[in-house]
Parts: C-alpha cells; structure tokens; sequence
C-alpha cells in the first residue's frame, strides 16, 4: 500500500530523490543514517505534525534528529528514511515553582538543549537538578534514548525528571503520556528510542537552584579494585570514576550542595574544550600510537595529568581555577560548557569510538577486575594498552529507575539484582585520522566488548554502542519487556514509520 499511494500521488512532500548519508556531530565519515532522502527543519510542533500525517500517508520512513551526539550508524533503518530536525523547535513554557517549594515544573519543546534550559532556569532562580547530560544535546534525544549522568543516590536519568511526555505517533496524532508506573504507555515511553513517535514537548521537574561543590582524589587502582565501590559514590548528590589502566590510578569525582552564602566563586566547567595548540599536539600523538603504543603511553600520562587539576575556570573573568574544591552554580559547575577562547574537540578532528554498558552495581568490583585481567592478558603477551581518552575511562553509575527499556531497569528475568542501582563501563577510545582508522590492536576492544557481553548480564547504552555490540546484548535483556514495549510501540506506529536499527536489532520488526 505505501508504494502504490508513492506512485499515485507524485506531487509530495516526499517525493524519493537520491539518498544522502546523515552524519553523527563528528561529521563526515561518522554516519547516523545511510538512506536520507530529506532532512526537514519545522519550527513548530504544529508543523512538525503535518510532516507525519504526509509521511503516513505516502507511507514515508521518518526518524527525529535532535543534536547528533551519538556515535554510530544506528539511528535510521537502512531503507529511506526523511529526517526531522528538532532544533528549530525550542519553546520552554509554563514555568512553575511557587516561592518555598521544593519543586515545581516547566515544559520544554523536544528541540530544547540543556545549556538554553539551564540558561532559562537559572535567570528564574531554578534548575532540573541532576538528570543531565551534556549540554549541546536536546531533550527529546535524550529522553528517548535514556541518557543520563552519575548518581546512586539521587535520579540523573534525563527521562526520570518527566512528569510527562507528548508523542507525535505513527499516523500524526499528538498523545499525551503522564508519569504513571502501572501503565505500559508509561514505561514504554519512558525509554522510547524514538520508536513510539517523535518527542513533541516534555513536561520536567524542577527545583530551586542551587550552588555546588566540586571535588577529585586520585585512587590506586587496587584500592578501588578491592574497595567498597558502591561507598565511594552513593553518599554524593552525583559521582563516578575514571579509570587510567596504564597508570593504575582511578579519579574519584563527587559533587554536592552548598549553601548559596558560603562562597563567592563561580565555577565553570569544560570537558571537551581545547585550544587549536592541544588539539594537533594530542591528534599527532594519537595518531602514531596507531602504531606505536608508547604514543598511546605518553598520552595517557599526559591526559592523566592534566585531568588531575580542575577542569574549571572562574566564569565571571574567565580566570582558571587552580585547586578542589571548586564551587559555582548547579549547572555550570556539573555540566558548564565551551570556554569562550576554544573550541570542541571534535571541531578539530579528535574523534573517537565508544561502547558503554551497565552492570548490576553489585557486581562493580567483579566487572572492573575483569575488564583489568583483559588488560593484563594483553600485557602478557607484551602489548601495553591505554585509555586514549582525555579523561580515561568513564565509570558512570545510576539509581534504580523502573521502566521497559532502561539501562536502569529491575525485577528482571536475568535474577540479577538490579534494586541497588548500576554501574556503567563507558570506554571511550580514539579514532585515528590516518590509515583504515582501526585503533592500535583493535581487536582488543571487541574482546572487551564480547567478553563483559558473553560474562554478566549487562545491558547496552542505546546511542553508544555498534550494531555488532547491540546484537549481542540482546540475550541479556528480558524478553517479557520487550514484548510488552513492543506491543506499546505497533499501538503507537502500526506501519513502523519510525523503524530504526536499533528496533530492527531489538526484533520488533519480525
Ligand atoms: C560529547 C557527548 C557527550 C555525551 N554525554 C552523555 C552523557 O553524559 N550521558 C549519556 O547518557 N549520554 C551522553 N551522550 C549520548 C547522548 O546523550 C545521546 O546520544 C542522545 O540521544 C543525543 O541526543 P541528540 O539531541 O544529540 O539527538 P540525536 O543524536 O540527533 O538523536 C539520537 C537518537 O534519538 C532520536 N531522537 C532525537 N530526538 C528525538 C525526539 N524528539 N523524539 C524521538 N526520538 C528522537 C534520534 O532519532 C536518534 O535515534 C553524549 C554524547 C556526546 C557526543
Ligand atoms: C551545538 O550544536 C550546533 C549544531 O546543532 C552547532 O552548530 C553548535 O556549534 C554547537 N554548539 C557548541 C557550543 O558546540
Ligand atoms: C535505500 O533504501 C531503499 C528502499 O527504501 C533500498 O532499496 C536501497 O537499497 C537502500 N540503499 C542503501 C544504500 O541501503
Ligand atoms: C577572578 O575572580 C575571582 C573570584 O571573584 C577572583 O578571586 C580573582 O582574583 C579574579 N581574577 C582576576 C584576574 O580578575
Ligand atoms: C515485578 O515482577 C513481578 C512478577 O513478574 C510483578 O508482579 C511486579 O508487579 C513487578 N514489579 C514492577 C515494579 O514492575
């Protein structure tokens, strides 16, 4: 029927012209889809409804595009998809948060990012709190996809700060979901992947804004091999690691509040901005240790060194801050942003590759000591290996957080026990410039994949992971959550308009 309603209708919105590769923010050589025959900026919700009722009738694939921040080719289906921008569409409306409350709400547009709602909230004396991400990627990507930050103690799921969620479905119409835990629709969109719809608005949390401290110790890796794991991050508002395995050292960074009177200093943080100077020096070492590791070596020294000291500046003259404690506003001081001298890393060509997973957070020292004997089965054999990312390692962590797809996700057919919270493993890893652009011993990297896949009931990040690493995760997730996800989602698009890889991987389609 699509196909024939193609030909009868020629003059469409969606008349096939040739395809176009539509790449991730690394931009070319990076693909997000294969097959894009449109991509479309609506400025409204309006707008962006009359582009599904056209894609549902001339039976159009359609996949929302928010800022491009994921790593790899499973965005889109392989067959010609249209996609829809989202970043013309950007209203924040509604603002409540009543003088003495403790919380309040506002609604965002699905194009809106962190950095213009943190913007907003903070000139109203409000913030979202610690369900974050990083700052030029919107709410509408980061809620279907279940980003979140590094918490046991607090939600930082961007998705468990939803008090509601508005989804375009498969034939135009706008449904409106409200949080509730015994409704599939719910738990569903919860952790949608884009597949129910496109995120039209998001109603959010919010809470007064307040000031924060930042703080680091270095660790020996023994100690946190050995140590209470679950201890070091559990009592802050938000925490994690970060694992450098050839100095054998972890960073421990927390954060919590303080009181807006005690300090006048406003911090702001970077994590991906660098001078054009850094930016060759590191791309020229990194590319050698394509080849040679004591590159690779050099490298992990140098970012371990730099990573020691705060990675803030004083964001009212611009001035950098020398030692931890470092204190500021909510936002700037756990996200912040670009300073205004520099650019991201990737702007000059320093990409990389990543794989993250969840564990059970009960497991953490199993899963690090694992990942430490993969490292030294490779020493073994007279093969040093490196974290080539400047701040190593990412070892996240996330408060237990019920719905169908989530990595946080419990009461499981797996029996692990995932009530405690979890884990994550994100190892990123550069991705040389030069040759074919495989790593230095590049099959180390699938060994870890395969062997933490094959060993623990681990569980993918949706926008981090390749096709290959989705596929074998599938075996570790529950199969009763992916029917009951998938009978939600042949509700909400029957046609499967908004088909992706990654439901293609998930078996939605069979
Ligand atoms: C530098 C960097 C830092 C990151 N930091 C974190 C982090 O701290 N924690 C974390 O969990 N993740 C992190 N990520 C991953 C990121 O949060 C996710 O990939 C997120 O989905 C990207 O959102 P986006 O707005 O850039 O959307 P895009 O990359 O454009 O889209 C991502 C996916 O979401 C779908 N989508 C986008 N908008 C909508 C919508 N409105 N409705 C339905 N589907 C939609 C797209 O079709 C696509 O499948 C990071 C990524 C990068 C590059
Ligand atoms: C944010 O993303 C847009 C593309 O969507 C890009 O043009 C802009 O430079 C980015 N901003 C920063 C600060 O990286
Ligand atoms: C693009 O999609 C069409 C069908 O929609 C398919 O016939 C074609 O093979 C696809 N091309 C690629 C490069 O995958
Ligand atoms: C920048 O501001 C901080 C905090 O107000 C202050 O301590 C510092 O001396 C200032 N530095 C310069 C160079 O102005
Ligand atoms: C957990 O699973 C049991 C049995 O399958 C079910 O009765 C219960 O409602 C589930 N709890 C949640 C939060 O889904």
């Amino acid at each position: 029927m699509p196909l024939f309603r193609r030909l009868a209708v020629p003059a469409l919105l969606f008349s096939a012209s040739t395809a176009l590769v539509y790449n991730t923010f690394d931009g070319e050589g990076f693909p997000a889809c294969y097959n894009v025959t449109k991509v479309l900026s609506p400025t409204s919700v309006v707008e962006m409804v009359s582009i599904v009722k056209q894609a549902a009738k001339d039976g159009s694939r359609l996949r929302a595009a928010g800022k491009g921040h994921s790593w790899y080719d499973t965005q889109c289906s392989d067959a010609q998809t249209v996609i829809v921008r989202t970043e013309g569409v950007h209203g924040i409306y509604d603002f409540t948060l009543p003088s003495g409350a403790t919380d309040g709400s506002v609604v965002v547009d699905a194009g809106v990012t962190f950095f213009q709602l943190a913007e907003y909230l903070h000139e109203r004396g409000a913030s979202v709190g610690y369900t974050l991400t990083n700052w030029n990627i919107s709410f509408g990507g980061s809620v279907a996809m279940g980003a979140h930050r590094s918490s046991i103690r607090e939600h930082s799921m961007v998705a468990a700060g939803a008090l509601a969620l508005d989804i375009i479905d498969g034939t135009g119409n706008i449904r409106h979901i409200e949080r509730d835990d015994g409704n599939d629709e719910w738990l569903a969109a919860s952790t949608s992947l884009g597949l129910l719809g496109i995120i039209a608005k998001i109603k959010l949390k919010i809470y007064p804004d307040t000031k924060v401290y930042a703080k680091q110790d270095t660790l020996d890796e023994k100690d946190v091999l050995n140590g209470d794991i679950y201890g070091l991050i559990a009592p802050f508002a938000t925490a994690n690691l970060w694992y450098w395995p050839y100095q054998r050292k972890f960073h421990h960074r927390y954060y919590d509040v303080v009181s807006p009177d005690s300090t006048p200093q406003e911090g702001f943080q970077n994590t991906f901005s660098v001078t054009e100077v850094e930016a060759i020096a590191a791309r020229t070492l990194l590319d050698s240790g394509k080849y040679l590791p004591t590159s690779n070596m050099l490298a992990e020294e140098i970012f371990f060194g730099l990573w020691s000291k705060p990675n803030f500046r004083e964001k009212t003259n611009n001035t950098e801050i020398h030692s931890w404690p470092v204190y500021g506003w909510n936002y700037d001081v756990l996200i912040g942003g670009l300073y205004p001298d520099q650019k991201p890393e990737w702007d000059y060509k320093l990409a990389g590759l990543t794989l993250e997973l969840a564990f059970p957070v009960t497991m953490a020292n199993q899963m690090l000591k694992r990942v430490r004997s993969l490292f030294d089965a490779e020493l073994s054999k007279g093969i040093v290996m490196t974290s080539t990312y400047r701040s190593g390692i990412n070892i996240k962590f996330g408060k237990a957080y019920f719905d169908l797809l989530g990595q946080g996700t419990y009461n499981t057919s797996d029996g692990a026990d995932w009530t405690k919270g979890t884990v994550m493993f994100d190892f990123p890893s550069y991705r040389p410039t030069i040759g074919d652009h495989k790593r230095f011993n590049e099959q180390f990297y699938h060994k870890v994949a395969n062997t933490l896949i094959a060993e623990f009931p681990c569980r993918p990040h949706w926008t981090k992971n390749s096709r290959d690493v989705l596929t074998k995760s599938v075996k570790n997730l529950d199969p009763d959550h992916l029917r009951r996800f998938n009978e939600v989602r042949k509700r909400f698009d029957p046609d499967g308009i908004y088909r992706s890889v990654v439901g293609e991987i998930l078996g939605f389609y069979k």
